[in-house]
């Protein structure tokens, strides 16, 4: 028997999946990871950390499942995109990862915007200058930790470090290389232009394969470590929400995916480039060769739930489960009685890029006990999630029915506001292992098992059939309630509340 197998170095956890050549889950195995927060809106994580959890993981998985090493064709990566790993020349980690999340190079933004043009950079990347991105993290170093940026010599995102530490290789994928800013979108290769303004040398980014594309095999130490073989071949990989709109069988245009994960995902694959010119959505390259997306991100989503989690129980088990927590929340009524919960607890990207925005309840009163607060940050991610919809509508590329995944996706009380929210029925799969599924699917069609990515997810995917129908009169319920929250950020805005908000 043949196996393949996907890595997903997330925020949370690195999590291991092996597959068969069907799609059939033979195994999984997840080690959690810590997130470092040392000022309000940095986000930081050791990368040291993701390589220990990603051997954990891969002799975990080898354990439990029993499988043969030389049964395992080829590997996949994925993970949370556009954080900077900074390496010297001798391969050694400079500082702490500065993640996806992190806020902290809003002025490093502005100077991009400044040095290249506006119209200029999204043109060619497709995508205004955002905190979260990688080239303004580059900037951010240069400036605030001089001595660290002259040792600089390699700059990788987050699963393309497991990818050096596994085979010795510097590469990278079109998916995860279009969220630094610094891809030229259309040609699918670092843009010679944005770097040399910006002053950052080409020798430091790895080069660009696609997501199917073999860029190596495990090394001697790698293997010797993890317990692979040097005969597992390794793929480029994708970025985590490409990794998991493959995963589920979303690759061509028509086809959309909702991802709850600590971030809230709409995806929606589109045939050719295409750029939101205001901003509000990502335009990315697609894990499936020549293929494009646009995304809309929302920073807080099953985040807003886990931090709500955190801080409204009275334990802090990562055991007790959110089926639990939400449960007292269903019996109260759309609306939550008159409160709104904003989820901008890391600032926000879509629709509002802006990274100084924060998070709130809105419109407490006596009434009010703990189940509403907890409705209303369910409503408050669901909303927001709306926000990102509405511009994927606005492009005209809004599909007839979402598939949705992630943690969040496991309530039926959350999927059942979320559909009515947007308006739109919303599918579960089959076997939802996230990105990590997705990348043992490239790996697949890198190792030849299957032809091509359509292929792959032809003979795998399986949806479980509509799950949830928007239900009418909540529908309506939820439009008038929208056009609400609509207004809230704006009026915050608007009085300044946050503009003190210092994050450099
Ligand atoms: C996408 C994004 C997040 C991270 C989380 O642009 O920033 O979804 O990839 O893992």
């Amino acid at each position: 028997m043949e196996h393949l197998l996907g890595i997903d170095v997330s925020t949370t956890a690195v999590k291991a999946v092996l597959i068969d050549a069907a799609g059939g889950l033979v195994g999984s195995a997840s080690t959690p990871l810590a997130l470092s927060t040392p000022r309000p809106g940095w986000s930081e994580q050791d990368p040291e950390e993701w390589w220990e959890a990603t051997v954990t993981s891969i002799l975990t998985l080898l354990a439990r499942s029993g499988v043969e090493p030389e049964s395992i064709l080829s590997l996949g990566l994925t993970g949370q995109m556009h954080g900077a790993v900074f390496l010297d020349a001798g391969g050694e980690v400079i500082r702490p990862a500065i993640l996806w999340n992190d806020a902290r190079s809003a002025k490093e933004c502005a100077e991009i915007v400044e040095l290249v043009g506006e119209e200029r950079l999204r043109e060619i990347t497709g995508n205004p200058a955002l905190v979260g991105f990688q080239g303004p993290k580059i900037l951010w170093l240069a400036e605030h930790e001089p001595e660290n940026y002259s040792k600089v010599r390699h700059i990788l995102l987050p699963k393309d470090y497991i990818r050096y530490r596994l085979s010795g290789e510097l590469a990278t994928d079109a998916s995860d290389a279009a969220g630094t800013l610094l891809l030229d979108l259309a040609q699918r290769d670092w843009s010679d232009e944005i770097l040399s303004t910006l002053a950052i040398p080409k020798e430091w980014l790895p080069d660009v394969y696609e997501g199917p594309q073999v860029t190596g095999h495990v090394s001697s130490e790698g293997a010797r470590i993890t317990g692979l073989t040097e005969e597992t071949v390794i793929v480029a990989g994708a970025g985590d929400n490409a990794a998991a709109a493959i995963g589920c069988g979303v690759v061509h245009e028509g086809t959309g995916l909702l991802s709850l994960g600590t971030s809230g995902v709409i995806f929606a694959p589109t045939d050719r480039p295409r750029i939101d010119q205001s901003g509000a959505l990502h335009a990315f390259c697609h894990a499936v060769p020549g293929a494009y997306h646009l995304m809309g991100v929302i920073l807080s989503a099953g985040g807003s739930l886990r931090w709500a989690r955190d801080i409204l129980s009275s334990y802090r088990s990562e055991t007790d489960t959110y089926d639990a927590f939400i449960e007292p929340a269903r019996h109260i009524a759309p609306g939550a009685e008159g409160l709104f919960f904003l989820p901008y607890l890391s600032g926000e990207r879509t629709p509002h890029m802006d990274p100084s925005a924060r998070g709130a309840w809105i419109g407490l009163s006596l009434a009010h006990n703990r189940d509403h607060l907890i409705r209303a940050v369910l409503e408050g991610v669901a909303f927001a999630m709306r926000d990102a919809w509405e511009r994927i509508k606005t492009l005209g590329v809004a599909p007839p029915t979402l598939r949705i995944v992630g943690g969040g996706a496991k309530s039926p009380t959350w999927r059942e506001i979320l559909a009515a929210v947007l308006d739109v029925p919303l599918q579960q799969l089959a076997v939802d292992e996230g990105a990590a599924f997705g990348a043992a699917l490239l790996a697949g069609v890198g190792a030849g098992v299957y032809a091509d990515v359509e292929g792959a997810v032809t003979s795998t995917v399986k949806v479980r059939g509509v799950q949830e129908h928007p239900v009418p009169e909540l529908v309506e319920q939820y439009e008038k309630i929208y056009r609400k929250y609509a207004l809230l950020y704006p009026a915050l805005r608007r009085s300044h509340v946050w503009e003190n908000v210092d994050l450099q």
